[in-house]
């Protein structure tokens, strides 16, 4: 593993970049190679089993290209191959899920507390936060919500506007989600919505975006093992889908904050 290496990360499509997004406001040096497998995607309703092989086989194609790090950017393959995924690639480089933070932090800060999850069918299925949550011995009560519409409603633009409120309203109100303390975002799309979820609880509740403590957990890893990248210059980035269309490229700008070139890597030919 090199310093100078990049940084893979990887999502069912383009939301991840919101993750890809926080790592590189909060590690400008690092170059970073993104992969969003468009050609599979939504992944929140697929099979574990097909979940895992698009992610072995993403991982593949990041450690072909020299990677230091795979980052999974998406929590309904995080739920379902992580485990493989790191096995897989071994020491070949450091892996990362966008669960294992998030839970580390709502352990430490909301000990004995209500806390609110909602994600996609995958990922609040697959029970792992709920798990991970019960594993740190801290006497959390995780009410998880299967909340299926919001992903692709983002994705198609619909967000801060009234259609997107009334969904949003009506999955806040089922009554799994009721006296909670703190919400977690457990999908890579929602920060889109924050705000409209943090209004929808008149900000009396903190309404927890993950991507920051994602990127935050990646800076302190690749310190520690002495692989943050030592140029000083800005790293560069490059960003692979499995399937290409403009609508894709257009919708980059609201998960990466500007719109930027998508190359087309199919995953099987
Ligand atoms: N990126 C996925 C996640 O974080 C949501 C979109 C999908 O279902 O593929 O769960």
């Amino acid at each position: 593993m090199q310093a100078s290496a990049p940084i893979g990360i990887f999502d069912s499509g383009i939301g991840g970049l919101t993750v890809a997004h926080a790592v590189a406001q909060l590690l400008p040096q690092e170059s970073i190679i993104y992969f969003g497998d468009t050609a599979h995607l939504p992944y929140g309703d697929k099979s574990t089993a097909a979940i895992q092989a698009y992610a072995v086989k993403i991982s593949d194609v990041l450690l072909q290209k020299h990677c230091k790090a795979i980052l999974i950017a998406c929590n309904s393959a995080s739920a379902a191959a992580y485990e493989l995924v790191k096995e897989y690639v071994g020491s070949k480089a450091l892996t990362f899920n966008v669960i294992e933070p998030i839970v580390n932090y709502v352990g430490q800060q909301y000990p004995g507390k209500h806390v609110g999850l909602i994600g996609t069918k995958q990922t609040v299925s697959s029970n792992v936060y709920a798990r991970k949550v019960d594993a740190l011995n801290k006497d959390i009560v995780l009410q998880q919500q299967a909340t299926p519409l919001l992903a692709s409603m983002i994705e198609e633009g619909f967000f801060n506007d009234s259609v997107s409120q009334q969904i949003i309203e009506s999955y806040l109100q089922q009554p799994t989600l009721q006296n909670i303390e703190a919400l977690v975002l457990a999908c890579t799309h929602y920060p889109l919505i924050k705000h409209q979820i943090a209004r929808y609880y008149q900000e009396a509740i903190p309404v927890l975006d993950t991507s920051g403590i994602v990127a935050s957990t990646l800076k302190k890893a690749l310190t520690k093992h002495n692989l943050l990248n030592p140029n000083t210059q800005k790293g560069t980035y490059q960003f692979l889908v499995s399937d290409y269309t403009r609508a894709f490229e257009a919708s980059t700008r609201l998960f990466f904050g500007q719109e930027v070139h998508l190359e087309k890597y199919p995953l099987w030919e």
